[in-house]
């Protein structure tokens, strides 16, 4: 099948909402620009992209938002200050970050929900596959998750979507598919056939404890069933309701990733995500881990 199914260029990364669960530091700050050890989080996604081999990144910013695209651009002052400072290695992974992709920009003016955001992206991405990946889902895998997906999509040319099993008790924070496995390069227990999507389910109506995690392939067609969502959950426009839509016209396949998923989103998802990141750190790892064995961890709180 390979070489009929186009290729995906893009990816898009939704970065309008509004951070409630990390105030107060999301006041003015956008949460995507919530550093783990040095990097922003939207810049492990970006650099997850790039390493699947997507270079064109679209952004659907809000407002409060221009530090994201601050990051991503030339700062001449400060490449100039490292350069006349000798700092060649701090400057060159300045430059590294707005070297290394294409960005185009597109507002989503309202907070009206993942599925209006990624309808901005419409005229950006065009008639062509796209990724789309939410910077608060930070994936730590051997290959990047992205790239795993992309694997799925050209063998079926259809949407992918990452799924995780999570416990019952956790279910209600996600979407959630009704799926069946497939047989896929000889393994039947990693690659599914969705049924059914349901966002936010109790626990008592989710149809599975596979859920949706923020990594998605998804072909043009979800922007037209995206038009024909209403509001649903919260009284959002929800990216999973838009894809039930387009699952009555065409399959959808989910793939349960390898890998380790840190909702850093979540304040205690981003603690251990700053710790595991920090632990594996050339140049931070070991006098971080010998910090971590000398804290007195039943110490009771001050
Ligand atoms: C979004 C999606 C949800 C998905 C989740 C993964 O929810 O709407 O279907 O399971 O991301 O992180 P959010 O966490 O943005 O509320």
């Amino acid at each position: 099948m390979v070489g009929m199914i186009p290729t995906v260029r893009k990816a898009v990364f939704p970065a309008a909402g509004l951070g409630t669960r990390f105030l107060p530091a999301t006041k003015a700050m956008p949460k995507e620009m919530l550093p783990l050890v040095d990097k922003p989080l939207i810049q492990y996604g970006i650099e997850e992209a790039i390493h699947s081999g997507i270079h064109n990144i679209v952004i659907v910013t809000g407002r409060g938002k221009t530090a994201i695209e601050d990051h991503f651009d030339v700062s001449f002052e400060l490449e100039h200050l490292l350069e006349s400072r000798g700092k060649s290695q701090t400057l060159q992974a300045v430059r590294e970050i707005s070297d290394m992709i294409d960005v185009a920009y597109v507002r989503q003016k309202e907070a009206l929900g993942l599925g209006h955001a990624i309808l901005r992206a419409k005229d950006l991405v065009g008639h062509e596959p796209f990724a789309a990946v939410l910077s608060d889902d930070v994936i730590d895998s051997r290959v990047p998750c992205l790239r795993q997906l992309l694997d799925v999509y050209e063998y079926f040319g259809c949407c992918v979507l990452a799924l995780m099993e999570v416990p019952r008790d956790q279910i209600s924070a996600y979407g959630v598919v009704a799926a069946d496995p497939v047989v896929h390069n000889g393994a039947s227990d990693t690659v599914f056939r969705i049924r059914d999507l349901v966002e936010k389910p109790r626990p008592e109506d989710a149809p599975s404890n596979l859920a949706i995690i923020g990594r998605y392939i998804l072909t043009s067609d979800v922007f037209e069933a995206l038009e024909a969502t209403g509001p649903g959950r919260g009284g959002e426009i929800q990216l999973t309701d838009g894809l039930r839509h387009l699952l009555h016209t065409r399959p959808i396949f989910g793939l349960k990733f390898e890998g380790t998923r840190f909702d850093a989103g979540d304040k205690l998802g981003f603690l251990k995500a700053t710790v595991e990141f920090a632990l594996r750190r050339d140049d931070l790892g070991e006098d971080f881990r010998e910090y971590l064995r000398s804290v007195q961890l039943d110490r009771s709180p001050v």
